[in-house]
């Protein structure tokens, strides 16, 4: 089986004012289809680089990095964001979702980089949103919308390319207790139902309950991995 995204010896150093800090020091991982793990760990200890870098939002100092078997560090940054649009749906803890833009245009937007035409976007953007439960908010901008809401449309915008993972850094973080046990919710169906592998990351240990696998990240570095 081809992994769905397999770390080997990640390596991720920032420079920040001539200081080096090393976020990751040699993370290996792998990912199957179909699997849904949790990241957990101390404020710091480098998840959401780890995340960055599993979203191909960001590449590593050293190590490497293939998604569903082929190698990033062989792409260009065109090749791959379009192989990051095809395969990997990313959810952000703050949203991320555009302003002025309506519900139904923030879904319908990765597949404007698809080269998908209008009509076929919205059709498919409306069934995402549909999936989501929003159906009846899909004129709505953000601002217009609960926190549950947003994250919800943020989760549509993730699917709506029909992703193999699906990577979220704190899904339920900004959220209350029953707007988290949707997101959570639909995460579980996806997982369970459509096969997506999920990928999360979270501080709370309700959340981190509903992955097969935990994996604990400290001082940059995988210190357990367990599968339940
Ligand atoms: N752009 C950056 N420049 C410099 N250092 C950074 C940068 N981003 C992160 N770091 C540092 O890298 C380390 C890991 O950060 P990261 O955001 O991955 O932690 P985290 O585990 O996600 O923490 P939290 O639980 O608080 O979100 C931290 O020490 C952080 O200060
Ligand atoms: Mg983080």
């Amino acid at each position: 089986m081809i992994p769905a995204l397999e770390a080997v010896d990640l390596v991720r150093r920032y420079q920040l004012e001539g200081v080096a800090v090393e976020a990751l020091r040699g993370v290996s991982l792998r990912i199957d289809p179909g699997e849904f793990a949790a990241i957990v760990g101390p404020s710091g200890s480098g998840k959401s680089t780890l995340m960055h870098l599993l979203g191909c939002l960001d590449r590593p100092t050293s190590g490497v990095l293939k998604v569903n078997g082929v190698e990033m560090s062989g792409l260009s940054d065109t090749e791959l964001a379009e192989l990051r649009n095809r395969t990997i749906g990313f959810v952000f803890q703050s949203f991320h979702l555009l302003a002025r833009t309506s519900a139904l245009e923030n879904v319908a937007l990765p597949l404007v980089y698809r080269g998908v035409g209008k009509a076929e976007r919205l059709s498919r953007a409306g069934q995402a949103l549909e999936s989501v439960g929003l159906g009846h908010r899909m004129g709505h901008r953000p601002s217009q919308m609960s926190g549950g809401e947003q994250q919800r449309v943020a989760i549509a915008r993730a699917l709506v390319g029909e992703p193999k993972v699906l990577l979220a850094d704190e899904p339920t973080g900004n959220l209350d207790t029953r707007n988290g046990a949707e997101v959570m919710a639909i995460l579980d169906r996806l997982n369970g139902d459509r096969g997506v592998a999920v990928v999360l990351v979270t501080h709370e240990q309700e959340v981190a309950a509903h992955a097969r696998r935990q994996i604990h990240v400290r001082d940059g570095l995988i210190e357990k991995d367990i599968l339940a």
